[in-house]
């Protein structure tokens, strides 16, 4: 579970990094910036309990830069509303991921269950904000939404193996 939250916030602050090299000065870069924030704080927070647990991180997370980055940037480059699609998408997914662990480790550890909760509850802000910046009127959004998504869960589905 260490594993692929770890991979996952990686994966975030990836996605953030590239969209915000497209989207440096525009009108949606303030609320990336704290977006990127927050994954910041997650990451690190993940870091920290990958070295007490003694879990090593994800064998994939070169290839999780590289697509992370390249996902950020395209659906950036595609636009301000595309960059917050994405957003939405990815954040539906680990709203899920995070709602399962709870779920599964509810009693056998409180302490990162609440952990878990708490980012879950930063995530869904990030795909509130997202949808409020106009993510749904996206051209082609059901499409870009799908994609995103098979790609994260693939991404959830590694990273738990390797
Ligand atoms: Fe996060
Ligand atoms: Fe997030």
């Amino acid at each position: 579970m260490l594993r692929v939250d770890h991979a996952g916030e990686y994966g975030a602050t990836r996605i953030y990094q590239g969209q915000l090299d497209v989207l440096r000065r525009g009108r949606a870069a303030g609320e990336i910036r704290r977006m990127a924030e927050a994954e910041q704080r997650h990451l690190a927070a993940f870091e920290t309990l990958l070295y007490q647990r003694r879990v090593r991180p994800t064998l994939l997370q070169p290839l999780w830069s590289v697509a992370g980055y390249a996902l950020g940037a395209a659906t950036a480059l595609l636009g301000e509303q595309a960059a917050m699609a994405c957003t939405v998408a990815v954040e539906e997914v680990i709203d899920e991921h995070y709602r399962d662990q709870a779920e599964r480790l509810a009693d056998a550890d409180p302490g990162l269950t609440e952990t878990i909760l708490a980012y879950r509850d930063d995530e869904i802000a990030h795909r509130d904000a997202a949808l409020a910046m106009g993510a749904a009127d996206t051209p082609g959004y059901d499409l870009l939404s799908a994609a995103i998504k098979t790609g994260s869960r693939l991404a959830i589905w590694l990273s738990t193996r390797f």
